[in-house]
């Protein structure tokens, strides 16, 4: 059994989440994890490293083989090798899909509240784009075929899907993704779906690849992956983009080797070791991080000013404070010794993420923390 509870120090290594504020802050922003990589992956680099050679390097010859094998097992998706194209990381595969699948006179659909790179890669690009405000039912929040029939803009091209959703982690059902399939191949948009969560589903809930769904959207998608979130070695892990359509292929591939890195000798090491020997190390994860959603759960739905939306995978709790009118809760929590991400960073004020996968102790102390801030403020300041 993997401990998730040991307690490990990272501020001596340079971590954005842990260095950006002061010792006496608990950081719960940026979205990775205070966990150690399995053994599989440390042993996987330590033998590597212990080589001393670091030069170019290509993929392993097996690797894209295992990743068929890794997809068809996880998420019962059928895909061919060829379809894969390696990249450094799936934020590089966000800003290719939007320069390079989209002209200047054309619209990329974008959610609301979402990963900020989603919306930062057509502004950057240049794209004109339009958001969608995802619906919120009980409490989940999702993109649905009449939510997308809101855009207002003409020659749409493109949109950008994040399943499973971040932040919050939604879960899209085969329902809900076939009709945003249908919509999108009625209207001949295309999709650059954002799947790097897909290995931390919590629960009874499975990961549907949208492209899995017909063979229509299977010719008009990109869909983006990684073990870098699931395995926590974003600072050094690999990506990679699945299409069946060799043009959509090779759209994506432009600029990789010269202003877009090769991946890097490090993030294969790590997704092959991962592939190979990860799996045990990934269901204790699971059960921990589930353990972590609970006692979020616990902790904030008694809280009647927030809401805590429904999280369905991975570690990025979504929580709206729109009831606190008069108080900025992100900086007040920093007074209380506690970093979360503000809303704002997903286009949505008066809301924050809260990234719960950390120790639970140190979680525990972080809510109740949030918990007194609230209590004390409250009262001093009119609602
Ligand atoms: C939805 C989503 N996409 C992409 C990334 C970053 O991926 P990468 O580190 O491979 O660029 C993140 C990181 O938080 C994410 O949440």
């Amino acid at each position: 059994m993997n401990n998730f509870d040991q307690p490990i120090d990272r501020r001596n290594t340079d971590s954005i989440r842990w260095n950006r504020y002061g010792k006496d802050i608990i950081p719960l922003w940026v979205a990775d994890m205070d966990f150690r990589s399995p053994p599989c992956v440390v042993e996987a680099l330590h033998k590597r490293v212990e080589h001393g050679v670091y030069g170019y390097t290509h993929e392993p010859n097996d690797l894209k083989e295992k990743l068929v094998d890794y997809i068809y097992q996880q998420f019962n998706w059928k895909i061919n090798k060829d379809w894969i194209v390696f990249i450094p990381s799936v934020v590089s595969g966000l800003y290719s899909a939007a320069s390079n699948f989209v002209k200047n006179d054309e619209t990329i659909l974008v959610p609301r509240p979402v990963y900020h790179h989603l919306r930062w890669a057509p502004q950057k690009a240049l794209r004109d784009f339009f958001e969608i405000d995802l619906i919120c039912e009980n409490n989940r929040i999702y993109l649905n075929e009449s939510s997308l029939l809101s855009y207002k803009k003409k020659n749409v091209k493109l949109l950008m899907f994040c399943n499973p959703h971040n932040p919050g982690g939604t879960v899209y059902s085969k329902k809900e993704l076939e009709g945003i399939a249908s919509f999108c191949v009625k209207n001949k948009i295309l999709i650059c779906s954002d799947e790097i969560h897909a290995g931390m589903v919590l629960g009874d809930k499975k990961h549907i690849p949208i492209a899995s769904i017909s063979s229509e959207i299977s010719k008009q998608t990109i869909t983006l992956m990684s073990l870098n979130k699931t395995f926590n070695f974003p600072g050094l892990g690999t990506a990679w983009a699945i299409s069946e359509n060799k043009d959509l292929r090779e759209s994506i591939s432009k600029g990789i080797g010269t202003i877009i890195p090769d991946t890097q000798i490090f993030g294969y090491i790590t997704t092959l070791a991962a592939l190979d020997k990860g799996e045990p190390w990934r269901k204790d994860l699971l059960d921990y991080l589930d353990k972590n959603r609970k006692l979020v759960q616990e902790k904030i739905i008694p809280i009647k000013d927030l809401k805590l939306y429904t999280t369905e995978a991975s570690y990025l709790a979504w929580i709206s404070y729109e009831k606190l009118k008069n108080l900025d809760l992100c900086e007040l929590f920093l007074q209380y010794g506690v970093a979360v991400q503000p809303g704002s960073m997903f286009n949505k004020e008066k809301h924050f993420r809260l990234n719960f996968a950390t120790q639970s102790n140190i979680l525990n102390e972080a809510l109740n923390r949030m918990a007194k801030a609230i209590k004390i403020e409250k009262n001093k300041t009119p609602q």
